[in-house]
C-alpha cells in the first residue's frame, strides 16, 4: 500500500501554496507554514494571497482536513517527516539569489529534529545550496539524528499551476540517499511522469538550465522576429514552420513583447552570476536578457513612430500581469511600456482582468514607483469597451483569453482612431486592417 507522510510545506507562496495544495489532494496530511500571519489566517479561512485558476477549489476542498496552516515552524517540523522548502529567494543587486530564509529553515529544522527527517527544497537555487542546508543541519543540531536532504525543483507554470503539479513533463528527484529517494518517489507515486534521479547539484542545475534555455528560446524568435519587421516576413509563420521541426518543437515560439514575471528575469541573473562564479563568462545568457529588454522599447518606437506625437493622446492599455491567467505584474513586460508612455504624457486607460489592484500600486498617482506627474490622467478601467472609449490606440500587452471574442466593430465605434498594437500577436492583421484599423504586431 502506499505510504502516507506527514508532510510540512515552508513558505506559501505560488510554489509552495500550490504543492501544500496538491500533497495534501494527493492524500498526505500536510502543515503548511509561512511567517506572514496574515496570510495563513486568510489561508484558513480560504482567502488566497494571489489569483491561481482551481487553486480555490482545492484549498476549499483539503482545508482543515488533509491541510492545515501554521506560523509556527519550529512545531511544525517537529510533527512532520518530510520538509518541503519553498520560501522565496529573492535577488541581490548583482543577480545572486538571498539564501537568508532556506538558511533559517536549515537552522531550525536542526533545533528541531526529534526524529528522521527528509528536508527537500523545492525553491530555485543556485547549484550547491542542498549541500549548504546539510552542512548547516550537521554544525547546528544537537543531537545525532538521522535526517536527508534532496532537491526536487518545481517546474509549474503561473496559470496552470495545478494542471502542472499533477501533468508534470518530468519530475527531478537530487538526492544521495536511496531512503530520501524511495520516500520522494512514493509521495509522487500516482503521478504518471518520468522520474530523473541525480545528485543534489545536478538537480539544482537542471532548473537554472531549463528557465534559461526556455527564455533563450523567447529571445531567439523576438530577435528572429525584429528581422521579420525589417525584411517585410510573417514571424507567426516562420515561428509556426520552425516549430513543426520536432527537434526545435513550437512551444515558446511566440514572439511578442518579451518575457516576465519573476522567474525568467531573475533566474537568468542568477544563473549568469552563478556561472561567473564558477569561471564561466555565459554571454548567450546576457544577450538573451538583452534582447528581451530590447523588445519592449522596440514595440514603442513602433507605436511612436506610427502616432508621431504621443503626449496627450489617449492611450487603452489591456492586460497588464506578465501572462494571462495570473494577477503578477512582477517584472511584467507592461511595467516598463505603461513607464514609457507616462513619461511621454500620454492619457492611459489601463485594464486586466486581475491585475487592476497590482496596477494601482504600480501607476496610481500615489503609488510609491509611480512616475505620474500632477494632473497626468491614468484611468484603471472595469472592462475592456469602458478602456478602449476616445482613444488613440489600443495596445494588447497580455493575450488573456477575453481578448480574443472583442467585438472590433463595436471598439471601432468607440475609440477616436482605430489603431491596434498588438504586442503578442492575438490578431488576425488582415481582418483588422479589412475593419478599418491600422495595426501593428511584432514581426509581421
Ligand atoms: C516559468 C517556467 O515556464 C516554469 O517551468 C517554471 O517552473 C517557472 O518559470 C518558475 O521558475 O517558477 P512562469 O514564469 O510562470 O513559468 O511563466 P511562463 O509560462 O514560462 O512564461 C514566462 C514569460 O514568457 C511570460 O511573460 C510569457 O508571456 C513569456 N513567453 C512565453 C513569451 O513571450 N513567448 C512564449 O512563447 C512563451
Amino acid at each position: 500500500m502506499k505510504e502516507r507522510y506527514s508532510i510540512c510545506v515552508v513558505g506559501a507562496g505560488h510554489v509552495g501554496l500550490v504543492a501544500a495544495v496538491c500533497f495534501a489532494e494527493l492524500g498526505n496530511n500536510v502543515l503548511c507554514v509561512d511567517n506572514d500571519k496574515k496570510r495563513i489566517e486568510d489561508l484558513t479561512k480560504t482567502i488566497l494571497p494571489f489569483f491561481e485558476p482551481e487553486l480555490e477549489e482545492l484549498l476549499k476542498k483539503n482545508v482543515k482536513k488533509k491541510l492545515r496552516f501554521s506560523h509556527n515552524l519550529a512545531e511544525a517540523i517537529k510533527k512532520s517527516d518530510v520538509i518541503f522548502v519553498a520560501v522565496g529567494t529573492p535577488p541581490y543587486e548583482d543577480g545572486s539569489a538571498d539564501l537568508t530564509s532556506i538558511e533559517n529553515v536549515a537552522r531550525l529544522v536542526a533545533k528541531n529534529l526529534n526524529g528522521y527527517k527528509l528536508i527537500v527544497s523545492k525553491s530555485t537555487v543556485p547549484v550547491h545550496t542542498g549541500n549548504k542546508i546539510k552542512e548547516t543541519i550537521l554544525r547546528y543540531r544537537n543531537n545525532h539524528t538521522n535526517f536527508d536532504v534532496a532537491s526536487n525543483p518545481e517546474f509549474l507554470r503561473e496559470g496552470k499551476a495545478i494542471y502542472d503539479f499533477f501533468y508534470p513533463d518530468r519530475i527531478v528527484i537530487g538526492t544521495d540517499s536511496s531512503k530520501a529517494e524511495n520516500i520522494l518517489k512514493s509521495i509522487y507515486s500516482s503521478i504518471k511522469a518520468p522520474i530523473i534521479v541525480t545528485d543534489i547539484n545536478t538537480a539544482e542545475l537542471i532548473k537554472h538550465a531549463s528557465n534559461s534555455f526556455l527564455a533563450t528560446k523567447i529571445s531567439f524568435i523576438n530577435a528572429v522576429s525584429k528581422i521579420c519587421d525589417l525584411a517585410g516576413a510573417d514571424i507567426s509563420k516562420v515561428a509556426l514552420a520552425m516549430g513543426l521541426d520536432k527537434r526545435i518543437g513550437k512551444d515558446f515560439l511566440n514572439a511578442g513583447i518579451g518575457y516576465g514575471g519573476f522567474c525568467f528575469p531573475k533566474d537568468l541573473e542568477a544563473f549568469v552570476w552563478l556561472s561567473k562564479k564558477l569561471g564561466y563568462d555565459f554571454e548567450l545568457l546576457k544577450e538573451v536578457k538583452r534582447i528581451n529588454e530590447q523588445q519592449k522599447s522596440n514595440f514603442v518606437n513602433k507605436i511612436k513612430d506610427s502616432m508621431w506625437i504621443i503626449k496627450s493622446k489617449r492611450i487603452a492599455v489591456l492586460g497588464l500581469s506578465f501572462k494571462p491567467d495570473t494577477d503578477d505584474m512582477r517584472f511584467a513586460p507592461s511595467v516598463d511600456i505603461v513607464n514609457s508612455f507616462i513619461k511621454e504624457g500620454a492619457i492611459l486607460n489601463l485594464y486586466d482582468p486581475e491585475s487592476i489592484k497590482e496596477a494601482k500600486k504600480i501607476f496610481s498617482s500615489k503609488g510609491k514607483s509611480s512616475l505620474v506627474k500632477k494632473g497626468q490622467q491614468v484611468k484603471f478601467c472595469k472592462d475592456i469597451y469602458s478602456a478602449v472609449k476616445d482613444c488613440d490606440c489600443v495596445c494588447f500587452l497580455t493575450e488573456w483569453k477575453q481578448f480574443r471574442k472583442i467585438d472590433f466593430k463595436k471598439v471601432k465605434k468607440l475609440m477616436r482612431i482605430p489603431f491596434v498594437a498588438d504586442g503578442r500577436n492575438m490578431f488576425d492583421k488582415v481582418k483588422l486592417e479589412a475593419l478599418g484599423y491600422s495595426y501593428i504586431g511584432i514581426g509581421r
